[in-house]
């Protein structure tokens, strides 16, 4: 046929890909947990963003509830790695369940960071998208004090108590340059806002941009491994749009259209930070059943963080 590609096709892998530290932390915490006291373990929201993560945990005994009047009492309770407000931690102890926190750490530290700004009195400018659970909980550390931002142009509009008095942080999963040039039009219009002492966006997040951007000008097809809910994974196909190269967000390698890879010489397969490395195998394997392929992995960084279980789980 005319336009099929006879070469082998590439396939490249960008690294880092695929689970971080956080996510492999929250998935051990409920495994854990699972193991030692048997099911059912109630999870507040998805542990992570990735259905089949959540699809696997629960089969195992894992129940996913929204709020926590879902919950018997007495229950034990995981707070998922995109973090609480402290309302929910306190409605929890009031009546009396179990809770064990998931959450990232790098999401306690924006916590942290957010309950030090409104205690010296600042307002807590935060970047980061309306009604993501991470947005939620970390607007409801200080909720009186904290105003969102989630594009630059937003940023003329906003309203403070004193634009002497500003902190801004982000949440942990977004477009690296998309932060850099919200923070650059809040230092325009408010010169004395102070950041946080170490960026906000991931090692993670921040890893698997740069990964992708170092494969985007040879690949004519970027697939992201990741669920629609997943933040970071989004960000991943965007990157790869808006640079002009065809890109989709798949959750299963069942889902990749024969249409997609027509004529698509090279294909980087990438995972968001919540998508297990299985279904990277299961994607590559799927391409594979097109015709011969020739894969490479392309690193741009190596990640050795590890985050300890909570104590009473070590
Ligand atoms: Fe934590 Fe970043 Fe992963 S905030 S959960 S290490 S994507």
């Amino acid at each position: 046929r005319a336009g099929v590609v006879t070469a082998p096709r590439k396939v490249l892998l960008p690294s880092p890909r695929s689970f971080c530290a956080g996510v492999e932390r929250a998935i051990d915490i409920v495994e854990a947990l699972l193991t030692r006291y048997g099911p059912p373990v109630y999870v507040r929201n998805q542990i992570v963003h990735n259905a089949f993560m959540v699809r696997d945990l629960e089969a195992r005994g894992a129940i996913f509830v929204s709020e926590l009047d879902e919950v018997p009492a007495d229950a034990r309770i995981v707070f998922s790695a995109h973090g609480v407000a402290p309302a929910v931690e306190r409605e929890a102890e009031r009546r009396g369940l179990d809770a064990i926190d998931a959450t990232c750490p790098l999401v306690t530290k924006v916590h942290n960071e957010a309950r030090r700004a409104a205690n010296a009195e600042d307002t807590v400018v935060l970047i980061g998208h309306e009604g993501h659970e991470e947005v939620v909980g970390t607007m409801g550390v200080a909720p009186e004090r904290t105003v969102l931002v989630e594009r630059a142009a937003d940023v003329a509009t906003l309203v403070v108590r004193d634009p002497d008095r500003l902190t801004y942080l982000s949440q942990t999963t977004l477009a690296v340059a998309e932060v850099e040039e919200i923070i650059a039009a809040l230092r325009r219009r408010f010169p004395k806002i102070k950041g946080p002492g170490s960026d906000d966006v991931c090692y993670a997040t921040t890893n698997r941009q740069a990964a992708v951007a170092a494969v985007l000008e040879e690949s004519d097809l970027v697939l992201v491994i990741g669920s629609v809910n997943s933040s970071n994974s989004n960000r991943l196909m965007e990157m790869a749009r808006d640079a002009g190269t065809e890109s989709h967000l798949i959750d299963y390698a069942s889902e990749i259209e024969p249409e997609w890879l027509r004529d698509k010489g090279t294909i980087a397969v990438t995972a968001g930070a919540s998508a297990p490395p299985v279904l990277v195998d299961e994607v590559v394997t799927a391409i594979a059943s097109y015709g011969p392929i020739e894969v490479e992995e392309r690193s741009v960084a190596e990640e050795h963080l590890e985050f300890l279980l909570p104590v009473r789980l070590r």
